[in-house]
């Protein structure tokens, strides 16, 4: 099938930041992304990730495991515990695909998906809600932990496990309802797997937390939740090709890389991300966590900032048109808005009405994008549009690869490591002592 491609647009980036030279860094662009892909086998790199799309092993066993689960009919809800890249990954997907209201219209009388929920914080108040409305002897848990041990993720298993073993009837084992997604062959989840028969998935050890959404920790809840697995591998796969073209117009990943590169060198310290959607709004964390862990190193990295359109027309823009010319901003369009709707023709009540009901709500929100970037530019603030075709599995999932792809070039081309992650284990190191103590 001959699909609609994902688009850049870089002219108001062009016009509004100096000393840009995407030319200049055609060679050393390909040489990071044949670095980038020649360490995809080697299990001792993180690149691991690169190897996903085209893992048909891992998406058949996900969507047999699924499909079994959903034929016995034990349960009604899926619960989620992780944290980090063990949960916002799966997060951002659903939010953009079903929208944010979708879990509130229930399972109804449909047997091919479970609703879902995420713990990913240790909010008391967040987990006692959720577990009292759950009914927790028709909830399967998914726990997902890469190293096994992370307290946000444990803590609140221990607490299910309470609650599910305290029913009085029927009596249940936690355990029995459980699935476990996390290192091969190592770790406190690990061990417990082994110990009470419980079905685990691994992550494989080159494919870290934040760059694992495609593996079974983003597609076990998206799968549970009815998501098509076949279109999301369709996506990654095609962001695979076009984060490794050498045509650099067309590579996107570079392109993106390249932008924050050069402005972050013109002193943008500030990388804001601002879809106009708010099914996009756990998209956006995702992207938070991913480039802040990957970039911030060393003293260096632009600080991701989160931005929704319209809703922060009427609140952030104010600073981004004429607080400090200190940010990028990225935009990203959906260019046919899913389920959108005809403004009604009520100008006969009000003649002033009469402006609205040529448009569909969509598109009156993308007339609002052009506008706020041409204020943008005219105050000569650097703005980058990325256009989906359309909000969808194939799209979202494919713009995810390629931010990916695009973070992991830009920490290269700062000289960090975007894989490691050791301003984060420290603290994990320091709440494990202060635990202790
Ligand atoms: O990207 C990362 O490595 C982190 O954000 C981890 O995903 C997060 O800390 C959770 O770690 P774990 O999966 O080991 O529980």
């Amino acid at each position: 099938m001959n699909r609609s491609k994902i688009k850049l647009d870089l002219t108001n980036y062009i016009s509004n930041e100096p000393n840009t030279n995407f030319r200049g860094f055609e060679s050393k662009i390909s040489e990071i992304i044949s670095k980038l892909y020649s360490s995809k086998h080697d299990s001792s790199l993180m690149t691991g990730w690169l190897n996903l799309p085209h893992d048909n092993a891992m998406f058949l066993e996900v969507n047999t495991f699924v499909s079994k689960i959903l034929n016995e009919d034990k349960y009604d809800h899926l619960l989620v515990l992780g944290i980090g890249g063990s949960s916002l990954g799966a997060q951002a997907l659903l939010e953009s695909l079903r929208t944010p209201l979708w879990n509130r219209l229930g399972r109804g009388k449909r047997k091919n998906f479970l609703t879902i929920d995420f713990i990913d914080n240790l909010d008391p108040q967040v987990i006692r809600i959720l577990l009292s409305k759950l009914n927790l002897n028709r909830t399967l848990f998914v726990i997902i932990s890469k190293t096994g041990t992370t307290v946000e993720t444990i803590v609140p298993m221990l607490i299910a496990k309470e609650w599910v073993e305290e029913l009085e009837s029927p009596k249940l084992d936690f355990y029995k309802q459980c699935v476990f997604i996390t290192s091969k062959e190592k770790g406190l989840l690990y061990e417990l797997s082994k110990k009470h028969a419980v079905p685990v998935f691994s992550i494989p050890e080159n494919v870290g937390g934040r760059y694992s959404v495609f593996s079974p920790v983003g597609l076990l809840p998206l799968a549970f939740s009815g998501v098509d697995l076949s279109e999301i591998q369709l996506g990654i796969q095609a962001a695979d090709l076009i984060c490794q073209s050498v045509n650099l117009k067309e590579n996107l990943a570079s392109m993106l890389a390249l932008s924050a590169y050069f402005s972050y060198k013109n002193s943008k310290n500030i990388f804001a991300l601002m879809p106009y959607s708010t099914s996009l709004k756990r998209f956006v964390d995702w992207f938070i966590q991913l480039w802040a862990e990957s970039i911030g190193k060393e003293q260096k990295g632009s600080t991701p900032v989160s931005a929704i359109g319209a809703t922060d027309q009427h609140s952030q823009i104010q600073m981004f048109n004429e607080g400090p010319n200190d940010k990028l901003i990225c935009f990203v369009k959906i260019n046919k808005h899913k389920r959108d709707m005809v403004v009604p023709d009520y100008s006969s009540e009000c003649p002033d009405f009469g402006v609205y009901n040529k448009h569909k709500v969509g598109e009156i929100l993308n007339i609002e994008l052009d506008a706020t970037r041409r204020a943008l530019s005219e105050n000569k603030r650097p703005n980058i549009l990325i256009t989906l075709p359309e909000l969808d599995e194939y799209y979202i999932s494919q713009l995810m690869y390629i931010f990916e792809v695009a973070t992991a070039i830009n920490g290269m081309l700062l000289d960090v490591n975007p894989f490691n992650q050791p301003g984060v284990e420290l603290a994990k190191k320091y709440t494990k002592e202060a635990l202790v103590n």
